[in-house]
């Protein structure tokens, strides 16, 4: 696809991140089936809730900026969501497959933060003030994600230390 202006960039990001969301609702209650801990159980379940938020606001951006929604395979979440299942088949006790699943969680987070500020700070210099603001909603839900996860990672540390 020709990508010349930035107008087209964030069209791009905006399709990887739509097909990215809806990957990710896909793993996230797989995850949650597969966590012993309830805290992270409802931490996935909780994230399932809001991905689903994520992807009407991804909707009404595309909207906004007068394209259909549509989504275009994103490589990064794939193999993220590849190497998250790989941790959960070899992990062998239930300890470890929840502190694999933290980390692929956290990878996901960090790839979506990344691509949500970029798309915010996009859609600021094209003059889509209202996209901006949706988006940096999202941004804010994968913050708040990351660091709950941050925070049942250390509990776990904390837990088996005590
Ligand atoms: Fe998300
Ligand atoms: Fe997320």
């Amino acid at each position: 696809m020709g990508m010349k202006t930035l107008d087209d960039l964030f069209l791009h990001f905006m399709k990887d991140m739509y097909y990215a969301e809806k990957q990710l609702t896909k793993a996230l209650p797989k995850m949650a089936k597969k966590a012993s801990s309830n805290q992270l159980r409802k931490a996935f379940e909780d994230h399932l809730k809001e991905t689903e938020g994520q992807i009407e606001r991804l909707e009404r951006t595309f909207k906004l900026i007068d394209e259909t929604p549509k989504g275009e395979t994103c490589q990064a979440i794939e193999g993220i969501i590849e190497e998250g299942e790989e941790l959960i088949d070899e992990a062998s006790d239930a300890e470890t497959r929840d502190a694999g699943m933290i980390a692929a969680a956290q990878a996901a987070e960090h790839y979506e933060i990344s691509r949500y500020g970029t798309l915010v700070s996009w859609a600021k210099q094209l003059g889509h003030t209202e996209a901006a603001g949706l988006l940096q909603q999202n941004l804010d839900e994968e913050y708040a994600a990351n660091d709950k996860l941050t925070k049942l990672a250390e509990d776990s540390l904390n837990r088996k230390a005590a």
